[in-house]
């Protein structure tokens, strides 16, 4: 078995998809260890989470930095400090830019709680998704994780599941059920990157053959 990938987890509300990858590592379903969780708020519950599972647990908040470059450095130098080698945004409520996605390029994914590219952007993010899925009438959502570029949710796409919206449905009880989709989604995503199973061909996201994923 190779050495585990060390994961930085970027945060910022309740951190469910935080506890899928958590459990996934410690269950063996991924050679992963979450070595970082660094959150943009203090109150985000994923920080909880992270000490229940004695993870290192840093709040690191733009406003408390005089440029974004700034912001992103602090945010750079407690990854390398804990030798992340992949970034993942989950539930990252805030948008980074070309410095720090130039430092880890194509190591950093995000998961979104729609099928890129409907429903998705600059201020579409959270509960306002689903608001929006709902509002327009569509009957088919999802999930998706893609690598992460310099624009907001438009890097490559790794993997996507679609849910299906059903006449009742509010934006919570959407959330929850894309919410289901998307830890496992995550999880499939962290796979097959630490198996080096990725390869990104322009906008296409190739993946290699190898063990089973599903
Ligand atoms: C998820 O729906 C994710 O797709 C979006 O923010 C939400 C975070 O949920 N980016 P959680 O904090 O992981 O529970």
């Amino acid at each position: 078995m190779n050495k585990p990938l060390n994961l930085g987890v970027l945060v910022s509300g309740q951190g469910t998809n935080l506890q899928a990858i958590i459990d996934a590592c410690q269950k063996g379903e991924i050679n992963c260890r979450v070595s970082v969780v660094i959150s943009s708020r203090q109150d985000a519950y994923a920080l909880i989470r992270a000490r229940n599972h004695g993870i290192p647990n840093f709040v690191v908040r733009k406003k408390d930095y005089p440029s974004q470059i700034e912001y992103e450095k602090a945010m750079i130098e407690i990854l390398k400090n804990h030798g992340v080698e992949l970034v993942i945004l989950a539930g990252f409520m805030k948008v980074l830019s070309p410095y720090f996605v130039d430092h880890y390029r194509n190591r950093i994914i995000n998961i979104h709680p729609s099928l890129i590219p409907a429903f998705c952007g600059k201020n579409l993010y959270g509960m306002k998704v689903h608001e929006a899925v709902i509002a327009y009438g569509a009957k088919i959502t999802g999930a998706t994780v893609h690598f992460v570029d310099e624009n907001v949710d438009a890097g490559p796409i790794i993997l996507q599941e679609p849910v299906s919206v059903d006449q009742d449905d509010t934006p919570e009880s959407l959330a929850e059920k894309v919410h289901k989709v998307e830890h496992k989604l995550l999880i499939k995503a962290i796979k097959l990157f630490s198996e080096n199973r990725l390869e990104i061909l322009g906008r296409k996201v190739i993946v290699k053959e190898g063990d089973t994923v599903s």
